[in-house]
């Protein structure tokens, strides 16, 4: 069986089956909305039913309390619709011929940057290419149903090979494979692009970036696709680490704030080695975007790595006058083994 989803002050509207969440639907009819880790951990995908009924099939997801539920605010990459819907979502867009795909792919390349972290280079079949926005992740597809997402580092136009950057997890199925097992030439399956984190062009506010760990292979993609473009727009880079080591490609930030008049980048570390002989700025990535900028309410804001990174930007940024409109984010949530 299957009812109809409407979204509020749009002509969009699309089927929904029984057995499928609300994004999962929207995706089938080639619109975008807002989502991020599809497990219900994250809350990207937060919105409201305005009118309708819509059940959880295995009960509260973790983003959402009973209060936000009671209120009608739902987790969309979750929700399952009981009747006809009307919806409301921060933002809805064509996906045109940006769509998930299941695809294989060859390893091309495997490069150590950092002692946990993997620079992971995947070739399609013959010429294919991903058509994918900057900052979007994939799935790997693993035996069992499991799935192990990533973040594109690439930008678009940069093509020929997708780019990942991989930590190792201690006891990560995926991540242990990677980094004792994998070769180059391995085959791989995964489906993608995911993700609503990518820029929008159509702003002209100045920008902050900010990356915790490997959540600097989106940033760096959705900087490449911006300079690819010709953006003049002030961006000012972050990158959060524990210590020097995990700036595994501090000197590619450094460049482009030296070759472009309007980037600038901030490094910051939490826990620097002693031997790190460090000058920069330390403690938390996003307390030091603040301590910056203590006025966001002119920005546009993109952040990407570790869940308590993110969820510690959100009040930051929001106590600091950035409008929730405004923050754009992927949390890399954990899945589990
Ligand atoms: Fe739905 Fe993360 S909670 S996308």
């Amino acid at each position: 069986m299957s009812h109809q989803v409407h979204i509020q002050g749009t002509e969009h509207r699309f089927e929904i089956n029984d057995d499928e969440n609300v994004i999962d639907a929207a995706t089938r009819a080639g619109l975008m909305l807002p989502h991020s880790c599809r497990s219900g951990t994250c809350g990207t995908c937060m919105g409201q039913v305005v009118e309708g009924q819509i059940h959880y099939p295995n009960g509260l997801p973790p983003a959402i309390d009973a209060e936000q539920a009671a209120a009608g605010q739902a987790l969309f990459c979750q929700a399952r619709a009981s009747e006809d819907l009307l919806i409301a979502v921060g933002e809805v867009r064509d996906a045109g011929d940006i769509r998930p795909q299941r695809l294989p792919a060859r390893v091309a390349a495997i490069e150590e940057c950092a002692p946990d972290v993997r620079r992971v280079f995947l070739k399609l079949p013959g010429d294919k290419r991903l058509p994918f926005l900057a900052g979007q992740y994939i799935d790997f597809l693993l035996r069992g149903g499991q799935r192990r997402s990533f973040s594109l580092a690439n930008a678009p136009h940069d093509d020929e090979t997708l780019e990942l950057h991989i930590r190792h997890l201690p006891g990560g199925v995926f991540s242990g494979y990677v980094f004792d097992d994998m070769q180059e030439g391995a085959l791989l399956r995964f489906e993608g692009p995911i993700g609503n984190f990518f820029l929008r062009e159509d702003s002209n506010r100045p920008m902050i970036l900010m990356g915790g760990g490997t959540g600097f292979g989106p940033i760096k993609g959705i900087v490449e696709h911006a300079l690819h473009l010709g953006v003049q727009r002030p961006m000012h880079i972050y990158w959060g680490a524990r210590a020097q080591p995990d700036l595994y490609l501090d000197s590619l930030p450094r460049q482009w704030a030296s070759e472009y008049a309007q980037i600038n980048y901030t490094p910051v570390l939490s826990a620097p080695n002693t031997d790190d002989d460090w000058s920069g700025a330390t403690g938390f990535v996003h307390q030091q975007v603040v301590n910056d900028h203590p006025d966001l309410s002119g920005f546009d804001v993109y952040m990407s790595g570790p869940p308590p990174m993110i969820n510690a930007a959100k009040t930051a940024f929001a106590d600091a006058g950035l409008p929730a409109d405004r923050l754009y984010y992927d949390s890399f949530e954990a899945a589990p083994d």
